[in-house]
């Protein structure tokens, strides 16, 4: 296939036609089909999101593969061409090249929309001495501040002041160069971890991050930044130690599997009751999820050494408390409710991440689930099946979790909302039809 250079349109970011209320796209799914086959997964939303960013630390090419088709990364692409770099995407791979960065100022509308996006501070910081970026929006499931980030910077020796929306930072003296310190996080914060690793990488001196997140995608992009020649040691525990280096070379690096969508397709052959084969996945951070499955009633089986097979059971209750990694991931809390809400018996499900994240509680008891909300906790009492019904997705995980409990109704569901599902699947309904889901997009 021929290359193409990527243009997204900044006036364009919603790609389907979801928001007008007349004719609304909607994901139309008739339940209880049997399912079966095996499905591939795709490269790591978030990985792909903090990698792009990352790449603005190197001067010259480098191809990132396995990325894949999501808004969310339209939008990431969208900001960093804002910034000046070029991009050239060919199937999964993207090539980037941040040689000539002629802003530093990432684009307000399109930081709006996307969390991630803040994730460019770091690198533009330490590259150019200074970076201009609007505080995130994101799916809208809590405050999500970004205190962290900000201290990160300030003890690397940054001054950083919020002007009017947007986070000004910038590095007197030195050359503009930020300068190794030790930093412990308050709490172990993903997006800031990314943050001050990536900042840390061209500093002076070593950096030494406390209480550091140890989500695989953490690793993902230290083990991204150290093909480009950065010395980033201890990446996946609790203490992360930066050596700074003076300039980052070409790589050519393959992101990590995303585990959300492995979590939400073993869900998937769960709530339907079928025997379902995913390939292309790391089974190692899925530990926790699988514990889940097997207590809920499933087999899990490791055909491969990146293939997993789920055998469902009897369906029962467990208790759930998302937590960091290995901790059980906020990001599968949703897709699990709607499993719980049709296993036998009661669960307890604590967020314990982000304060705001049981909106799909409300859509969920719409189809018949027997959920209560007290605080960050949801009692689900198990009930024998859910009935099709019009929900309406509020963030990109309770939309899948929507879609999840349309595959278990009985009858037709109507899912309102897909762009939020669209910022985070791969081809979800080709992936989920090939599998035996009778499900369809129609504009009315
Ligand atoms: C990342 C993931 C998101 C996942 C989350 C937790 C990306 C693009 N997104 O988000 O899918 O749900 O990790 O696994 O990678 N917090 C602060 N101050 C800060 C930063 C965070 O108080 O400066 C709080 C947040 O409000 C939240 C908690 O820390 O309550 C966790 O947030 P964090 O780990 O930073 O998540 P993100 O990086 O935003």
């Amino acid at each position: 296939m021929e290359d193409k250079a990527i243009n997204f349109p900044l006036n364009s970011t919603k790609t389907n036609n979801v928001n007008s209320t007349t004719n609304e796209t909607v994901l139309e799914i008739w339940g209880r089909a049997s399912l079966q086959g095996q499905v591939k997964i795709s490269g790591a939303k978030n990985s792909a999101l903090a990698i792009m960013a990352g790449a603005i630390l190197c001067p010259t090419d480098c191809r990132i593969s396995n990325i894949p088709s999501l808004v969310d990364i339209g939008r990431m692409s969208q900001i960093l061409q804002a910034l000046g770099v070029k991009l050239t995407r060919n199937g999964d791979i993207l090539d980037i090249n941040a040689r000539d960065i002629v802003s530093q100022e990432a684009p307000y509308d399109i930081v709006s929309q996307l969390r991630a996006s803040f994730f460019v501070i770091g690198p533009l910081l330490t590259r150019l001495g200074v970076a201009r970026v609007p505080l995130p929006g994101g799916c809208a499931i809590g405050a999500r501040p970004v205190d962290l980030h900000v201290r990160g910077l300030q003890a690397l020796g940054a001054d950083v002041m919020i002007e009017s929306g947007t986070v000004l930072a910038g590095v007197k003296g030195r050359g503009g160069r930020l300068k190794g310190t030790k930093i412990y996080l308050d709490y172990p914060s993903v997006g800031a971890t990314e943050t001050i690793m990536m900042a840390a990488t061209l500093a002076e001196g070593e950096t030494i991050i406390e209480n550091a997140a140890c989500e695989p995608e953490v690793v993902d992009l230290a083990n991204f930044c150290c093909s480009m020649g950065a010395k980033i040691k201890g990446a996946g525990t609790q203490t992360i130690t930066i050596a700074g280096v003076d300039r980052l070379h070409s790589t050519d690096y393959s992101i990590i599997p995303d585990r959300i969508e492995a979590g939400t397709f073993l869900v998937a052959g769960a709530i339907a009751n079928s025997e379902l084969v995913l390939t292309h996945v790391i089974p190692e951070h899925l530990s926790a999820v699988i514990a889940k499955l097997k207590e809920i009633g499933c087999q899990i089986r490791q055909e491969d050494l990146n293939c997993l097979r789920i055998i469902p059971g009897h369906l029962r209750g467990t208790n759930i408390e998302t937590l960091p990694f290995p901790g059980f991931p906020t990001d599968l809390q949703a897709q699990f409710m709607a499993l719980l809400a049709v296993s036998e018996g009661d669960s307890l499900i604590s967020e314990t991440v982000f304060e705001n994240r049981l909106h799909h509680v409300a859509e969920l008891n719409r189809m018949g689930a027997n959920i209560y909300v007290k605080g960050n906790h949801a009692i689900v009492r198990g009930v024998p099946f859910l009935s099709g019904a019009p929900v309406q997705a509020t963030d990109l995980r309770a939309s899948a979790a929507l879609v999840l409990a349309g595959i278990a109704a009985r009858g037709k569901t109507v899912v309102r909302g897909l762009q939020h599902l669209d910022r985070g699947y791969e081809n979800l309904e080709g992936k989920l039809r090939n599998l035996g889901v009778n499900l369809q997009r129609v504009t009315p």
